[in-house]
C-alpha cells in the first residue's frame, strides 16, 4: 500500500486524516473532493506543497472521474471520507444525501472492483444504530447493535454500509468499515454543536440549544479518530466493522455551559429552540472490539482536546468567519485553478 485515494479530504476529518498521515506514515496522499460547501482546501494549507499530496477535484459519484484518478495514480487503497454529513441539512432536503452517501459508496466500490484495489475503507457513523435509552447507561452501541436510523442522513449512511457488506460477500471485496461517535477539532464546518457554540459566543450571539439539550454525545477529539482508522486500514479484517468512541458521553446543555463558562461568557446566551425532528437521543460506543483485536485507545482526555478546540476557533477566527461567509471559496479560484486535472 503506497498510494492512497483519500475521498472528502477537504472537510473536516478528511483534512485532520491527511495531515495525520503524512505525519506519521510514508504514503503518497490523493485527496479526491468535490469542494461542497464543506470542503475547503484552506484546511491544507499548510501541506499542500507536500510531494506525496495531490489534490483532485472531483465527484464520487462520477464514475469516469474516479477511474482516472485511480489510473493516473495507481491506487492502492481508498479512504472514502465523502459525503453530506449534517443531520439538520439532511432533514431540509435528503436528495443530496442518498445520491452522494449512497449512489457514491457504489460507484467507489465498482471502482475497487474493476480495479483490483486493495483495501476500501468506509468511514461510517455510530448515528446507523438509532438511539440509546438514557436510563441504561450500561447499554452501548457494540458492532452487533442493529441498524436503527433516524435521519435521511443516518438512512443513507446505513445504506451504504450495507452495500460495502454486499460487495464483500458477493464480491469478496476487501472492505472494511468504521462507525465513529461524534468528532471534535480544528477545521469542524461552523455548523456543528461545538464550533457553532464557540464562534456563536466569540461573536455574542445566542446559542441555539435544541429542545431540553438532554441529548447524549460521545465526543471524541478528531485526531484519535484518524489514529483509529489507520489502525483498521493498516490491520483490520476484511468485511468487518469497527466501533470508534471515546468513552465520553456529555449532555448537550453541558458542553454549551463548559463553553460559555471557558470564554467567561454569561449563560444568559443560551436560547432553547424547537427540537430536531426524529431527534436521537443518547449515542454511547462501546469500543472493545478496536481495543482488543487491533490495540486502539483514544489519546486525548477530553479536558485536554476541548481546551485546544476552543483555543484552534479564538487564533482562527478569520477561517470560520470566512466560512461562514462563503468566502473561502474565492480561495480555491485563487489558488487551484491552474492545477485542476
Ligand atoms: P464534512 O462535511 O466536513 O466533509 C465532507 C467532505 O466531503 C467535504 O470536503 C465535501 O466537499 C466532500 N464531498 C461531499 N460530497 C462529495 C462528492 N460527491 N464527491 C467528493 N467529495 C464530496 O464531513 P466530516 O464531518 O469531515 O465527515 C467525514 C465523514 O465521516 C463522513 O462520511 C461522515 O459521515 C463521517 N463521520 C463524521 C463524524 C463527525 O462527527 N463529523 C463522526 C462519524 C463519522
Ligand atoms: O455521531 C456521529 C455524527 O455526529 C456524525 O455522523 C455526523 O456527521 C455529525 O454531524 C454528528 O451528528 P450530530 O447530529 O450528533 O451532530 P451535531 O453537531 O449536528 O449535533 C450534536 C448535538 O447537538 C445534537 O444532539 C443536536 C444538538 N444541537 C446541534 C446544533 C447544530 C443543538 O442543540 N443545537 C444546534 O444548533
Amino acid at each position: 500500500m503506497r498510494n492512497i485515494l483519500v475521498t472528502g479530504g477537504a472537510g473536516f476529518i478528511g483534512s485532520n486524516f491527511i495531515k495525520y498521515v503524512l505525519k506519521n506514515f510514508d504514503y503518497n496522499i490523493i485527496n479526491f473532493d468535490k469542494l461542497t460547501y464543506a470542503g475547503n482546501l484552506e484546511n491544507l494549507s499548510d501541506i499542500e506543497t507536500d510531494k506525496r499530496y495531490t489534490f483532485i477535484k472531483g465527484d464520487i459519484c462520477n464514475e469516469n472521474q474516479v477511474e482516472e484518478c485511480i489510473k493516473k495514480y495507481k491506487v492502492d487503497a481508498i479512504v472514502n471520507f465523502a459525503a453530506e454529513s449534517h443531520v439538520d441539512r439532511s432533514i431540509l432536503g435528503a436528495r443530496e444525501f442518498i445520491i452522494t452517501n449512497i449512489l457514491g459508496t457504489q460507484v467507489l466500490l465498482d471502482a475497487v472492483k474493476k480495479f483490483s484495489i486493495e483495501k476500501f475503507l468506509q468511514v461510517s457513523t455510530d448515528e446507523v444504530y438509532g438511539s440509546l435509552p438514557e436510563d441504561q447507561k450500561e447499554i452501548k452501541f457494540t458492532e452487533k447493535t442493529p441498524l436503527d436510523p433516524s435521519s435521511p442522513y443516518s438512512a443513507s449512511k446505513a445504506s451504504a454500509d450495507l452495500l460495502c457488506i454486499a460487495y464483500f460477500r458477493t464480491h469478496k471485496l476487501p472492505v472494511l468499515i468504521t462507525r465513529c461517535s461524534n468528532n471534535y477539532g480544528p477545521y469542524q464546518f461552523p455548523e456543528k454543536l461545538i464550533p457553532l457554540m464557540i464562534a456563536k459566543a466569540l461573536n455574542n450571539e445566542k446559542l441555539p440549544v435544541y429542545g431540553d439539550g438532554m441529548n447524549i454525545r460521545d465526543w471524541l477529539y478528531v485526531e484519535d479518530h484518524c489514529s483509529a482508522i489507520c489502525k483498521v486500514l493498516e490491520f483490520g479484517k476484511f468485511g468487518e466493522i469497527y466501533n470508534i468512541g471515546g468513552n465520553n458521553e456529555w449532555h448537550n446543555i453541558d458542553i454549551v455551559r463548559l463553553i460559555l463558562n471557558k470564554l467567561s461568557k454569561s449563560e444568559d446566551l443560551i436560547l432553547f429552540v424547537k427540537d430536531r425532528p426524529g431527534h436521537d437521543r443518547r449515542y454511547a460506543i462501546d469500543s472493545t472490539k478496536i481495543k482488543n483485536e487491533l490495540n486502539w485507545e483514544p489519546k486525548h482526555k477530553f479536558e485536554d482536546g476541548i481546551d485546544k478546540t476552543i483555543k484552534w476557533y479564538i487564533e482562527n477566527q478569520n477561517w470560520w468567519k470566512k466560512v461562514m461567509s462563503g468566502e473561502y471559496l474565492k480561495y480555491y479560484e485563487l489558488n487551484y485553478s491552474q492545477k485542476i486535472v
